[in-house]
């Protein structure tokens, strides 16, 4: 694998290079010094002193020209909270305490880049479609470029193809089996969202409206770092602060877009609002929170339940549902009711 590393120490370059080589190819990148050019494939690798104004400014620089390399590892030494913060601030995925720990950390990455490769390439062609409209649409907002809405629409129309033939138990099955994360998430959520327009005789229009709202629900992720989406298990109270943004972030990034409906809009920014106010980010009560914006909570939340994640097996169809109909009046009983069947199909 090609590894950049970016380091404000040059004494640091032939350790790094003794610790990863032949294994894996290294490229140098001294803070300070000149040069630089925009490059896209290989990991990430940043040891240098973020407490400090100069290199974190020549960072900043070099991680430019170093935008479109996907997984960006940091090294702060012995975990330091705010050196920690400052590092997810300038773009790391993922932050390791001791040089030691980037040789495992780099064969974690690489296992995870060859899965994903296998898997797309087997993966069905709705499945494999509605993936590269999505890893284009996080993508171009990862890079600070605008959204194009063609890509959403692209990938609810592939996961509406898709339901509607080989129906929702064998999309639910090839998303779960093919794809982890943010990615696994939007894809079951608008699985679930679009089978459930259905199930309700939502006229077409309105099923495709709500697929898109579903598609782009989680938009705000991208803002996320992968350190707290991807975490195994519970949050603490800072990451939660911080996860709890992303329908606002969402909102903001689709906000500019003329073409973006106001019902995408509400869907985007009030997918955690519940019935009883106790929701966020705004604490509507059920008068405010539309028909669209209630399925989309709805199927939201069963997705999220049923997901595979590689830390915890995934629910069951009929324990998550069991689990919705005990959140009571945060969602609504006759909604709830109707979802029974699109839950438990099959
Ligand atoms: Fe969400
Ligand atoms: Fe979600």
């Amino acid at each position: 694998m090609l590894v950049h590393f970016v380091t404000d120490e040059p004494n640091k370059i032939p350790a790094i290079r003794a610790m990863l080589e032949p294994q894996h190819a290294v490229k140098s990148h001294l803070l300070g010094a000149a040069g630089g050019q925009a490059l896209s494939s290989g990991v990430l690798v940043v040891d240098a002193d973020l407490r400090k104004v100069v290199p974190v400014e020549q960072l900043k620089a070099v991680l430019r020209d170093l935008r479109c390399v996907s997984e960006k590892l940091f090294v702060v030494q012995d975990h330091l909270r705010d050196v920690i913060a400052q590092a997810f601030a300038l773009g790391a995925t993922s932050v390791v305490s001791r040089t030691r720990e980037i040789l495992p950390k780099l064969a974690q990455v690489e296992i995870a880049q060859e899965a994903m490769k296998a898997d797309s390439a087997s993966a069905p062609p709705e499945v494999a479609n509605s993936v590269a409209s999505f890893s284009s649409l996080f993508s171009a907002i990862g890079k600070g470029k605008p959204i194009t809405l063609s890509d959403a629409e692209n990938a609810t129309l592939e996961v509406i193809n898709g339901v509607k033939q080989n129906g929702l138990n064998a999309w639910l099955d090839d998303v779960r089996r093919y794809h982890e994360g943010t990615f696994q998430h939007c894809l079951l959520v608008t699985g679930v969202a679009v089978a459930f327009g259905m199930n309700v005789k939502f006229p077409d229009a309105d099923v495709k409206r709500l697929g898109l709202a579903a598609t782009l629900h989680d938009i705000g992720k991208a803002h996320i770092p992968l350190a707290i989406l991807d975490k195994p298990g519970r949050l603490d109270q800072a990451e939660l602060e911080i996860m709890n943004r992303h329908p606002v972030i969402g909102y903001e990034l689709l906000q500019p877009i003329p073409e973006i409906g106001p019902e995408i809009l509400d869907g985007v920014r009030h997918h955690h609002e519940y019935l009883d106010g106790s929701g966020y980010p705004d604490g509507l009560t059920a008068p405010e929170i539309s028909d669209l914006v209630r399925l989309l909570t709805i199927s939201d939340i069963f997705a999220a339940l049923i997901e595979r994640r590689s830390y915890r097996p995934s629910m069951s169809r009929q324990d998550a549902y069991k689990i919705l109909c005990e959140m009571g009046g945060k969602l609504e009983g006759p909604l709830v009711k109707a979802f029974r069947s699109v839950a438990l199909s099959g």
